[in-house]
């Protein structure tokens, strides 16, 4: 843009992209002013085949799916490539830590659909806490029967952690979709593939974790 001429710094446009800028000049595309943020939060509805990563060589990421082409943003947390739902991505380096400390239990709803018919005694041991082959195992979570599968909200974040609980009770999960992550929900409104900023309500919702 810079060397096609449409950048200008207080009115004068300017051609060498080495520039440095002071705080208190105004930056114009064309006729547009912009203005500098600190923190941005875009919530995206994954699709499966994107991998949670900022560049991949051989992948496509869910980078590829967002307008914003800010190098400092990352991932809040991970769903594996096959998952679709909702992803967090963020500068704000303390948010991001403070959602995934084990310490903080930001609770997960997934939409889980299994390769074969659920047993009532099977959501009662997924309710339980369930031996995944960690040292300790799943903490207590919330499962309920939802259209063809199960609604299952987790208080943790391990490692293929949902997947591993269907395995433990000889099952497989065909379907992964995640609906919450703490107090954000997956709107109707964002199609899988879109994003989206976080409206104003929902920054307030996770000020808590700044
Ligand atoms: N649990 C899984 O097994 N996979 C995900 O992507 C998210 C939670």
């Amino acid at each position: 843009m810079i060397k096609k001429n449409h950048v200008s710094v207080d009115d004068k446009i300017i051609t060498d992209a080495g520039f440095h800028l002071n705080e208190n000049q105004q930056v114009k595309i064309d006729e547009t002013v912009l203005h500098y943020e600190e923190y941005i939060y875009i919530i995206l509805n994954k699709p499966a085949g994107y991998i949670t990563a900022t560049n991949d060589n051989s992948s496509k990421t869910v980078m590829d799916l967002i307008d914003e082409k800010r190098s400092d943003l990352s991932i809040v947390g991970r769903l594996d490539k096959d998952t679709e739902g909702l992803l967090l991505i963020t500068n704000n380096g303390k948010l991001n830590h403070n959602m995934l400390s084990p310490s903080k239990h930001v609770d997960k709803t997934y939409y889980v659909i299994c390769e074969n018919k659920l047993s009532d005694d099977d959501i009662n041991r997924l309710c339980h806490g369930i031996d995944i082959g960690d040292d300790t195992p799943t903490l207590e979570a919330k499962c309920i029967r939802y259209e063809q599968g199960i609604l299952l909200t987790i208080h943790e974040g391990r490692y293929h952690q949902i997947k591993r609980m269907m395995e433990a009770i000889n099952n497989r999960v065909i379907y992964l979709k995640r609906l919450t992550f703490g107090p954000l929900k997956l709107d109707e409104s964002i199609k899988t593939g879109s994003s989206r900023r976080l409206t104003n309500e929902e920054i307030g919702l996770i000020k808590k974790y700044m």
